[in-house]
């Protein structure tokens, strides 16, 4: 994909605050500190357009980066953090799901996971909520930069096989160090917009 232009658009939490231009979006679900920001970031080829942190938590909005006056990524706060407060989480929760159930222009989301240990609680029951509502899903095992060579097969049937793929939906594995997996994501992303 070759970038033209790019714009951190707007910030959301709510529905009444969501982009109205009609672009096609996609959104970048996963653990906090997992690393969606910075897959944007690699996506993109800049250091800081979408903000990230060594400290999980970081991303508390919906964030609407706009890409070639074209379409969004959409960067989605991470759950899983220990740190925010229950009513915090259930906010989150609430928005999360208002986005991803509702939203016309989402048209996939990108699950990220941990390619150096199996997915967790909380990725599978992202995973079974993104496909009951049918959305077109990319799993990402990320920070692949991590792992040996020789183990990459491990991480690939670990990911299948816990979270039960459907035949439909992908797995790539991917760095945002080395940029292992750019082409293929953005591959998929063109596929979807
Ligand atoms: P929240 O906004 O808190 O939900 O986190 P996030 O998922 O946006 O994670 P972020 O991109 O901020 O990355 C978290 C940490 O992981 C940072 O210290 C990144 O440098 C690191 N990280 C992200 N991707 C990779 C990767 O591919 N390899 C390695 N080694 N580190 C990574
Ligand atoms: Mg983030």
């Amino acid at each position: 994909m070759q970038i033209k232009t790019l714009k951190m658009d707007l910030s959301a939490v709510s529905a009444t605050q969501y982009p109205t231009e009609g672009y096609p979006e996609i959104a970048l679900l996963g653990r906090s500190n997992v690393g969606k920001s910075s897959l944007i970031n690699t996506l993109v080829q800049r250091k800081k357009f979408a903000r990230t942190s060594s400290t999980p938590g970081k991303t508390r909005t919906l964030n609407f980066y706009q890409i070639n006056e074209a379409f969004y990524l959409v960067d989605v706060p991470g759950y899983g953090y220990a740190k925010v407060s229950k009513k915090q989480r259930a906010e989150f929760g609430v928005m999360i799901e208002e986005y991803l159930t509702t939203r016309q222009p989402l048209k996939g989301v990108i699950i990220l996971v941990d390619g150096r240990r199996a997915p967790t609680a909380d990725d599978i029951s992202m995973y079974q909520f993104v496909s009951y509502y049918h959305l077109h899903t990319l799993v990402v095992a990320t920070k692949m930069d991590k792992v040996k060579g020789n183990q990459w097969n491990k991480t690939i049937s670990a990911v299948n096989k816990t979270l039960n793929l459907n035949q439909t939906d992908q797995l790539q594995l991917f760095s945002s160090q080395t940029k292992s997996g750019q082409a293929e994501v953005w591959q998929w992303i063109e596929s979807q917009i």
